[in-house]
């Protein structure tokens, strides 16, 4: 397994593919690092579907609206590299902020529409440097799939309608939000939870998938002593996010199958 930290690197590298490796196609998996079993599903599924897999571990910090979240984001490098190289992965970059952003975010990707709602309305800006990053790091990966997990459903939205605005010649797979045994959406931001707050916040997905109506799904939360900052049915979907003492989870779900 390759790590390769610069674009000229990376480059070469791609460049260096022949036609029969890259004959079932490039499959990549971008990432914030700290990867857990929901990032190891996404990269098997790429591993399954594609000749060579990239993963990026990459914390884009103009996605941050908030630095004491950034400062907090948890940083697992060596452990990330090894679960990526047991799964097989090909490649993984890890760039640094000159890399990615040469023109120190002179240039960005604004969305007028979604992107200003649920996880948007909360933090500024914060679509914005998502989109900005996936279309730079689809620039440079060049691949034919990028997989993406529901559990950002409305990044994975947000990602799918950029790449058809903008022709983008990726397919977007989204894959299914892994959960812990209690129901926990799989998260980065877990790792920052007590073992008794990780059990108290099986109650998100127990609240949103129950048949309860909305207002009294925000009180079961609230009763744990966490703070609902949205709660919204929205296009068949209904989603959340709380504040758990500090560590804010997000999770949601498809509420036509009812
Ligand atoms: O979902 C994430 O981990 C990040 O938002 C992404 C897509 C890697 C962009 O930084």
């Amino acid at each position: 397994m390759k790590v390769l930290n610069t674009y000229s690197d990376f480059n070469l590298w791609r460049k260096g593919l022949s036609e029969q490796a890259i004959s079932k196609g490039v499959g990549f998996v971008p990432t914030m690092g700290a990867l857990h079993l929901g990032h190891a599903s996404l990269l098997t599924k790429s591993l399954n579907e594609n000749s060579v897999t990239v993963l990026s571990i990459y914390v884009n910090p103009t996605q941050f609206n908030n630095l004491e979240d950034l400062k907090k984001y948890p940083i697992t490098l060596a452990e990330d590299l090894e679960l990526a190289k047991n799964l097989g992965v090909d490649v993984v970059f890890v760039p640094t902020y000159e890399e990615i952003y040469p023109d120190n975010y002179k240039f960005k990707v604004i969305e007028n529409d979604f992107s200003l709602s649920l996880c948007g309305a909360n933090r500024p800006g914060h679509f914005n440097g998502v989109l900005t990053v996936v279309m730079k790091l689809l620039n440079i990966i060049q691949p034919q799939r990028a997989y993406f997990g529901e559990k950002d459903f409305q990044q994975l939205m947000l990602i799918k309608s950029m790449v058809q605005a903008f022709f983008m010649q990726v397919e977007i797979v989204a894959c299914p939000t892994m959960r812990e045994k209690n129901g926990l959406a799989r998260s980065s931001r877990n790792t920052r939870l007590s073992e008794v707050d990780k059990e108290k916040a099986a109650i998100i997905y127990k609240a949103i998938v129950s048949n309860q109506p909305i207002e009294k799904i925000r009180k079961c939360i609230e009763d744990e002593g966490f703070s609902v900052e949205y709660l919204v049915d929205f296009l068949g979907r209904r989603y959340i996010a709380v504040d758990v003492h500090g560590v804010r989870l997000i999770d949601n779900v498809n509420i036509t199958k009812k």
